[in-house]
């Protein structure tokens, strides 16, 4: 049977741990091993992105397969043609199917409908991509560790629901500190909470959430589709900033993470993104690795355990 990842809830910890390692070892050899050779991704995007879409564009061609880009201009998903039949012609035509849609009820329904993978590209729910990178972003600096206190600042959105998702799943200690009425999905935020597996607070005062913090994490205060709340956010989350007091309290080892796009004077300042202790831009190459591991393991079953994979690579390199 098919697997897709539509949300981070249906892998075990040991599918994540093996995506992380094969990731690791997929960027030391970036194009050693080619198990979507002669396959085609269909990458459909329903919102704007620059790295989801280079990132999976150029993943699908490392691992020697081809990728076709579907703007919502070109197919009209669920408005020209029903999610159902897309789903079922695209997997006849391809291999793949990589998706950033509006609502997540649609890529659940993607997934639903296609006989080949499918991938969540972002949804309004969602984002399990970005979290995977930035676990491996985390595991390079030897800090993804429930003794680490991962601090979100921000917005309880579709980045947040994500970290809650891989908290279910691998122990973390994570923290979100967000103004009153923008908790994160209180279904995700609740099964992560009753797994048991991770430490999480949810908190509402960000300069005492940062005392102490490993990471300091941000996303932008209005997400794509929230445009017409833009004056009402601006105005919640004043306060909610990685910045120099921020950076402060947490101390001069830790990590300043953001997914990207970011708005300089909103969520983090010019030189939080400067700063020597950012691993921003780590974060965004590691999208492209990380994806590489996730498609290589629902595409083609790539082994996803740590020497499994190393041995993969090394055979595909000799
Ligand atoms: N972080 C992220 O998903 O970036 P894009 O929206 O540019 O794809
Ligand atoms: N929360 C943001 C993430 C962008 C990568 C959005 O949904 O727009």
């Amino acid at each position: 049977m098919k697997k897709d990842l539509v949300s981070l809830s249906t892998f075990t910890r040991k599918e994540i741990e093996g995506l992380l390692s094969t990731a690791g070892a997929m960027k030391k050899a970036p194009y050693a091993y080619r198990p979507l050779a002669d396959k085609t991704a269909a990458l459909i995007f329903e919102k704007q992105s620059l790295r989801t879409h280079v990132s999976f564009a150029v993943g699908v061609t490392q691992l020697g397969g081809h990728s076709v880009f579907l703007s919502q201009q070109h197919i009209g998903l669920a408005t020209r043609e029903s999610v159902e039949d897309i789903a079922e012609v695209l997997s006849r035509y391809n291999d793949l199917i990589v998706a950033r849609t509006v609502l997540h009820e649609t890529i659940a329904g993607l997934g639903r409908a296609a006989s080949v993978p499918v991938i969540n590209a972002l949804s309004d729910l969602l984002h399990p991509c970005q979290i995977l990178a930035d676990a491996l972003t985390m595991q390079e600096r030897g800090v993804l560790s429930e003794r680490t206190k991962v601090v979100f600042i921000g917005d309880g959105n579709n980045v947040v629901n994500s970290w809650l998702e891989f908290a279910e799943k691998i122990p973390l200690h994570f923290v979100l500190a967000c103004p009153e009425g923008y908790e994160p999905d209180a279904a995700i935020l609740a099964q992560a909470r009753a797994s048991g597996v991770s430490n999480i607070e949810v908190v509402h005062d960000p300069l005492e959430a940062a005392e102490g913090a490993g990471v300091l994490y941000t996303d932008v205060w209005v997400s794509m589709g929230q445009e017409e709340e833009k004056a009402a956010r601006q105005k919640a989350f004043q306060g909610f900033q990685i910045n120099e007091r921020a950076i402060k309290a947490a101390g001069p080892r830790c990590l300043i993470m953001h997914c990207l796009p970011a708005h300089r004077g909103e969520e983090i300042t010019e030189e939080a993104m400067a700063s020597p202790q950012s691993v921003i831009m780590d974060e965004a190459e590691n999208r492209l690795h990380v994806q590489k591991a996730v498609m290589s393991y629902l595409v083609a079953g790539a082994a996803t355990s740590g020497p499994a994979a190393e041995q993969l690579l090394a055979s595909a390199a000799n």
